[in-house]
């Protein structure tokens, strides 16, 4: 397939473009610094939080699918998330270019925003430690990012693009196993862990699953 990466150089970003050279696959990727590369492939420069739309545009052209490991790099960037897909979906809808995956994260899910104002209290995954415990101190300290990441969701949902979303939870720098276990719409139970290299697995494996479209799915390890 013919792959956009954005964010290349970031933990997930990276392992995507790894296994998506290693796979075969024709690479394009989107960095703000090509220098943070791990490898030579074809490369657009674009800073997401001020892209000129028509680099955008060229980059995502003629795509198969665009794949974004986006996320903040310090707290002035707690917007960049929405910011950078924002104009990563204009690009798309105007080179009419329709599949896209992209990670969120996996307290989003009971997160109220504009577009999704009534949500459940509580994930179905999650059991009382998560309901009761991590996840209300978690969402405390992370509010600023997980309401920029809601607010990407949304743009997504109103997109009218192919998408889907991954919801992790905490991402560590192990090893590929693709052994994870994933779940639609919610996050799984006793999942607390996921490696980023896993992430990347699985946003390659759903650009073969066309059942995955329009949705969000919880992984964890
Ligand atoms: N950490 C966790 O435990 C956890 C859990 C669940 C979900 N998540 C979410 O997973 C996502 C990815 O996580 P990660 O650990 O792979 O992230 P990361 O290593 O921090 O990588 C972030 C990527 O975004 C890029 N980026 C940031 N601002 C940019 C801008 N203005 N223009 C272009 N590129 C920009 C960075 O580029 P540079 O390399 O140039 O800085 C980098 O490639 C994040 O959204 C995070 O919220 C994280």
């Amino acid at each position: 397939m013919k792959l956009t990466i954005f964010a290349a150089t970031g933990g997930i970003g990276r392992q995507v473009l790894e296994q998506a050279v290693a796979a075969g696959h024709d690479v394009t990727a989107v960095v703000r610094n090509p220098k943070k590369l791990s490898r030579q492939v074809r490369t657009v420069t674009a800073d997401l939080a001020a892209a000129d739309p028509s680099a955008l545009e060229f980059a995502v052209d003629r795509a198969d699918a665009v794949l974004s490991g986006l996320g903040p790099r310090s707290n002035s960037e707690s917007k960049i998330v929405s910011q950078g897909t924002r104009a990563i979906v204009q690009a798309m809808q105007a080179t009419d270019v329709r599949r896209i995956v992209v990670v969120s994260a996996a307290p989003i899910g009971t997160m109220p925003s504009h577009g999704r104002p009534k949500l459940p209290k509580h994930d179905p995954g999650d059991g009382f430690f998560m309901r009761n415990l991590l996840g209300p101190l978690v969402k405390a300290a992370l509010r600023k990012h997980y309401t920029d990441l809601a607010l990407m969701e949304d743009i997504l949902h109103d997109s009218g693009l192919d998408w889907t979303v991954v919801r992790p939870p905490r991402l560590t720098d192990g090893p590929l196993t693709g052994t994870y276990r994933t779940a639609y719409g919610r996050n799984l139970r006793r999942g607390i862990l996921i490696s980023r290299a896993d992430v990347a697995h699985l946003m390659l494996r759903v650009l073969e699953q066309p059942e995955t479209i329009k949705q969000t799915i919880g992984i964890a390890n």
